[in-house]
């Protein structure tokens, strides 16, 4: 991989994809087989710079950047100098300044990576930035399909749920496309962008429409911190009218997938019997997370 940083699928080639995918296979092999001392970070530093808060995306990050022997900072905006009104843009030539490798930046601000990375020397990876992409999030998903079919191309894969505040439903619909799988689409009117067709997903009017043969279905969170109320009516009635549950699963192919990003509210998008199911792949999309981030790490210093 030759960029310089990752800040979204959208301008990523479907080789480049297809090469993080491949390297993180191997580093999940490694993981399994107990692999936590890879040398390829040896003589770097790792910066993560969280704006928002995050358990998943955080901690693998980190254990990713160690388990390759990195040097870790982690820095949170609540105990960091912007508290004291220091610009994102100054924050960046600092830490550029105590010559830092990389920068692994979430932010509620959808282009904050992007403005990062064009102010320091540092390789900038995008770590969910507002509403806009989640890369990570939408290859370690990737990662976890391959992983479980071997392949990408031809897969039809369904996906449920607060779309409209969602950057990972965008980055997995830019990735999943690129790579040849099909995306259908589902949400409440009030929760899916009216645009979003135009990026190359069906957008279906009903849950059993968009699940019909699916290999993998994926529940999304209802992004309660970005929405302002009035959407749908109550938790409730959400999780009868739009959530996934065994009724829904049936329109899926035999055996299908159950996935979400994660954190999920139990009982809404998916309901427990299916998080804890046996065809759910949440905890395993969770290790998927540490491997493909080593990979990111690895390709993107060329190593
Ligand atoms: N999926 C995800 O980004 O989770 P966190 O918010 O816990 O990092």
């Amino acid at each position: 991989m030759v960029r310089k940083d990752l800040l979204g699928l959208r301008e990523c080639e479907a080789e480049e994809i297809d090469e993080i995918l491949t390297e993180g296979l191997d580093m999940k092999r490694l993981l399994k087989q107990n692999g936590k001392s890879l040398p390829y970070l040896r003589d770097k530093s790792v910066t993560i710079l969280f704006y928002e808060n995050s358990t998943r995306t955080r901690s693998s990050f980190e254990l990713a950047a160690k388990y390759m022997g990195a040097k870790v900072v982690n820095i949170s905006a609540s105990s960091s100098s912007v508290q004291k009104g220091e610009t994102l843009v100054d924050t960046g030539k600092t830490l550029d300044a105590m010559r830092n490798d990389f920068i692994v930046m979430r932010h509620p601000m959808g282009g904050a990576p992007r403005l990062l990375a064009e102010t320091v020397k540092a390789h900038v990876v995008n770590a969910g930035d507002g509403m806009n992409e989640h890369p990570t999030q939408a290859l370690l998903d990737m990662l976890t399909m391959k992983e479980n079919f071997g392949k990408i191309e031809g897969l039809k894969v369904a996906i449920l749920g607060d779309i409209r505040h969602s950057r990972v439903a965008k980055s997995n619909l830019f990735g999943l496309k690129k790579l040849g799988a099909e995306v259908t689409m589902f949400a409440p009117r009030t929760l899916i962008p009216a645009e979003i067709g135009k990026l190359g997903t069906k957008v279906c009017s009903s849950r059993e429409e968009a699940v019909e043969g699916a290999d993998v279905v994926m529940g999304l969170r209802i992004q309660l911190e970005r929405q302002h109320g009035g959407n749908f009516p109550s938790l409730g009635e959400y999780a009868r009218y739009y959530g996934v549950n065994d009724e829904v699963m049936k329109y899926a192919k035999k055996g299908a997938l159950v996935m979400h990003p994660g954190p999920v509210n139990r009982g809404v998008e998916l309901t427990s019997g299916l998080i804890d199911g046996e065809t759910s792949r949440i905890e395993e999309q969770v290790l998927s997370g540490v491997a493909v981030r080593m990979a990111v790490l690895k390709l993107l210093c060329g190593e």
